[in-house]
């Protein structure tokens, strides 16, 4: 993934756009899912927020029109995405590298981690995301999460597989589906959370 060629451009249809080598990723048309992300935990009263994968940063400013939001701290794999977000506020920090790693190092002081790194479980774009969905890593993200804290995981489809895993570790699983309009059709998105 080090190697990886990201590319953050303007479309002529005057879309942002975020592409992986080569592979489209998201662009700023629809968002509803990125920002349905942060609302999730918002409504929960989240203040400390841990994401994982910046992208184009609409989770994270969803996070950051809550004034109740203290800290919003952020692992994202590419410097190149990070140097196209244009969010600038002082509850934001941004650390480049891998989400697992930023876990690994945190206390349990959070009340709500996110994640929207790859397209879901079972949609992999990096084969090596896999482990973000699987039983060790889900552990560690409600080792860091205070009593009553939420893990939000965004994907491109429902995955009975992951709400057994977060089921595992967490109470109250949930699945919704976020209503998308995808080039003229209606799909949905999902956002698996559970709480601690
Ligand atoms: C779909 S985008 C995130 C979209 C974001 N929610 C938004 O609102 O724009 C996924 C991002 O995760 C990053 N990423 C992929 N794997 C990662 C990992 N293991 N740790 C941290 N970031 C990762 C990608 O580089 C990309 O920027």
């Amino acid at each position: 993934m080090d190697s990886d060629e990201v590319v953050v451009r303007r479309r002529v249809d005057g879309a942002l756009e975020l592409r992986v080598n080569g592979v489209f990723v998201m662009d700023d048309v629809e968002t509803t899912s990125e920002r349905r992300l942060a609302q999730v935990v918002l409504e929960r009263g989240a203040r400390d927020v841990l994401v994982g994968g910046l992208g184009l940063g609409f989770t994270v400013r969803a996070l950051l029109e809550d004034a109740n939001v203290r800290m919003v701290l952020v692992a994202e794999l590419h410097p190149d995405v990070i140097a196209a977000c244009t969010v600038d506020d002082s509850r934001l920090e941004v650390v480049i590298g891998d989400i697992r790693d930023l876990v690994a190092e945190q206390p349990p002081t959070f009340d709500a981690v996110l994640l929207d790194v790859d397209n879901g479980p079972d949609h992999l774009v990096h084969v090596a995301n896999a482990a973000v969905y699987g039983d060790a890593f889900v552990a560690e993200c409600a080792r860091v999460l205070r009593p009553g804290g939420t893990l939000a995981v965004w994907s491109m489809a429902d995955s009975p597989t992951l709400r057994s895993t977060l089921a595992a570790h967490f109470d109250d699983v949930e699945a919704e589906s976020v209503p998308v309009r995808l080039q003229g059709r209606d799909e949905a998105y999902w956002i698996l959370s559970a709480r601690r």
